[in-house]
C-alpha cells in the first residue's frame, strides 16, 4: 500500500496533554496544579479497569476530587470494557471529552452518540492493531481521534513508529471529509519521537514519562514538546 499522502494538519493548534499516570497519587491536587502552571492545554485521565488493560487506575471520584484545583479541560481515556456503563460518571466527574476505543464496545456509533447526549465532546481511541478504517464511519461524531503509539495499560513504553502511516492516513480522512477533529497520540511521546508524531499528522501529544523525567521539569518539559511539534509546521 502507498504511503497516504500527507495532509495538512496546520489548522489545528499544537496541544500537549500530559497523563497523570507517572505523577504521585498521593498529591493529585497538587500534581494537577503543577502540570496547569507547567502550561499544558489539557490534562489526560487513563482510566483503566483491569480487564481492557491489565491495570487498575482512576475511578471517578479521584476526578473530581482534582477538577475544581485547576481550570484546564480535563479528558478521560476510557480503557475499560463496556464503557457505556461507565461513561456518565467520567462527565459528571468534570471530563469534558471521553475517548472510547473502538475495541471495547460492540456499538461503537451507539456509544460516541452517548457521550455527546451526556454532553462531552466524543473521541475514539484505536490500539495500534486496530486499522484506520475503524473511524471511517463515526468521524462525524467525533471532536477528537486518539492513535495510540503503545499498547495501552501502561507509561514508560517504547514508542511504535510503524503507526504513522496510520496517523498520516486518518488526518487524511479527517481533512477530506470536513471534520472539525484533532488527532491525539499517545504512548511513548518525549523529545525523540514528538515530531516524527506531528510531522505524521498529529496535532495533540500526550506525554507521560517524558514530562515527570524531564531534570528541568514539567515547564521545560512542555514547552520543548510543543517548540519541537510546532517546528514541523
Ligand atoms: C498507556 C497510557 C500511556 C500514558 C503515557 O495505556 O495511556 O500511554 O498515557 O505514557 P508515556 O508517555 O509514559 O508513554
Amino acid at each position: 500500500m502507498d504511503s497516504p499522502r500527507p495532509a495538512p494538519a496546520a489548522d489545528r493548534p499544537i496541544e500537549i496533554a500530559p497523563s497523570v499516570l507517572p505523577a504521585d497519587f498521593s498529591r493529585l491536587g497538587d500534581e494537577v496544579t503543577a502540570l496547569a502552571k507547567a502550561g499544558v492545554d489539557r490534562i489526560q485521565w487513563d482510566v483503566m479497569d483491569g480487564r481492557f488493560v491489565p491495570n487498575l487506575t482512576f475511578g471517578p471520584d479521584v476526578i473530581a476530587a482534582c477538577r475544581p484545583h485547576v481550570t484546564v479541560p480535563f479528558e478521560a481515556h476510557l480503557m475499560v470494557e463496556e464503557p457505556d456503563q461507565l461513561m456518565d460518571r467520567y462527565v459528571d466527574a468534570g471530563c469534558e471529552l471521553l475517548l472510547v476505543h473502538a475495541e471495547s464496545t460492540r456499538h461503537l456509533h451507539r456509544s460516541l452518540g452517548k457521550v455527546r447526549e451526556l454532553g462531552a465532546r466524543a473521541g475514539v481511541a484505536l490500539n495500534p492493531a486496530t486499522p484506520a478504517e475503524a473511524v471511517a464511519n463515526v468521524l462525524d461524531l467525533c471532536s477528537m481521534v486518539l492513535v495510540m503509539t503503545v499498547n495501552p495499560g501502561f507509561g514508560g513504553q517504547d514508542y511504535i513508529a510503524t503507526m504513522e502511516p496510520k496517523i498520516t492516513q486518518i488526518r487524511r480522512m479527517i481533512v477530506d471529509g470536513g471534520h472539525d477533529c484533532d488527532l491525539e497520540v499517545d504512548g511513548g511521546i518525549g523529545p525523540a519521537t514528538v515530531a516524527a508524531a506531528a510531522r505524521a499528522g498529529a496535532n495533540v501529544l500526550v506525554a507521560g514519562s517524558a514530562l515527570y523525567r524531564d531534570p528541568q521539569g514539567l515547564e521545560h518539559a512542555v514547552a520543548e514538546l510543543r517548540e519541537l511539534a510546532t517546528a514541523t509546521r
